[in-house]
């Protein structure tokens, strides 16, 4: 079956507090996004790249892999679940959809093959993530710790996440129907009964978030691309 990569990149980057949205900030000699949509593009076995774009955006076609000719454009929505759902309209059937964050520029080939091996394993879907390495806690109303939170068992999420196509279309769906906040993937697929699985990723594959990250980011992709 055919895997093909969305890429969510319809955001504002309101806490970059660019002045542009982030995913056209420029690290080591282009932008995030074009980091990012190289990673997937040249994938042997990602046959289709398709990005969610937001309706103001005058920049992507700008990037020399707009006329790349495994992407495609969708128009993006108001949420991040919104941009993924436009653009799983044009999954074909029967497909995975591997759905990255257009800020995680810094995925490594190998962390794309290892969940995409991972369906062996977890034929229900999987997700990118990494065992929580701090102690935990948690705030009480006054800033100060209320308690300390068990970290056994914890992990934190990345992208990418990869599920079926259709499966995953109708778990955003039902999800967003009944209030469900979906911040990724993978919880819309908890909240219909389906446990993904987790597949341990690289520290490195960070969002960037913060103006603070850009530094990092090109730190990381530097090493990677020497
Ligand atoms: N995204 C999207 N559509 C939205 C909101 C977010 O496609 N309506 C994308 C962003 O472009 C980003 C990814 O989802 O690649 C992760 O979201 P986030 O890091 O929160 O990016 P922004 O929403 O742009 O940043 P902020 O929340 O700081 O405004
Ligand atoms: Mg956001």
């Amino acid at each position: 079956h055919a895997v093909v990569a969305i890429v969510p990149a319809a955001g504002i980057g309101s806490r970059m507090g660019a002045d542009r949205p982030k995913q056209y900030l420029e690290v080591c000699g282009q932008s995030i996004l074009a980091h990012t949509l190289d990673r997937l593009l040249f994938h042997s076995q990602i046959s289709q790249v398709i990005v969610a774009l937001h309706s103001d955006d005058n920049i992507f076609d700008s990037l020399p892999q707009a006329v790349h000719p495994k992407l495609t454009k969708v128009l993006g929505g108001g949420e991040r679940a919104d941009s993924v759902l436009a653009a799983l309209q044009l999954a074909p059937q029967n497909s995975w959809a591997l759905v990255h964050d257009a800020a995680r520029p810094c995925l490594t080939v190998s962390d794309i093959d290892k969940l995409l091996a991972s369906r062996v394993q977890f034929p229900q879907g999987a997700i990118l993530a990494m065992p929580v390495r701090d102690t935990m806690k948690r705030a009480n109303q006054q800033g100060e710790i209320g308690s300390t939170v068990c970290r056994d068992n914890l992990w934190h999420a990345l992208t990418p996440q990869l599920f079926k196509a259709q499966q995953l279309k109708g778990c955003l769906n039902a999800a967003i129907a009944a209030g469900v906040v979906v911040t990724d993937e993978a919880s819309a697929m908890e909240w219909a009964g389906i446990s993904p699985g987790l597949v341990s990723g690289r520290a490195d594959n960070i969002k960037v978030t913060h103006p603070d990250d850009l530094g990092l980011a090109e730190l990381f992709l530097m090493r990677a691309l020497t």
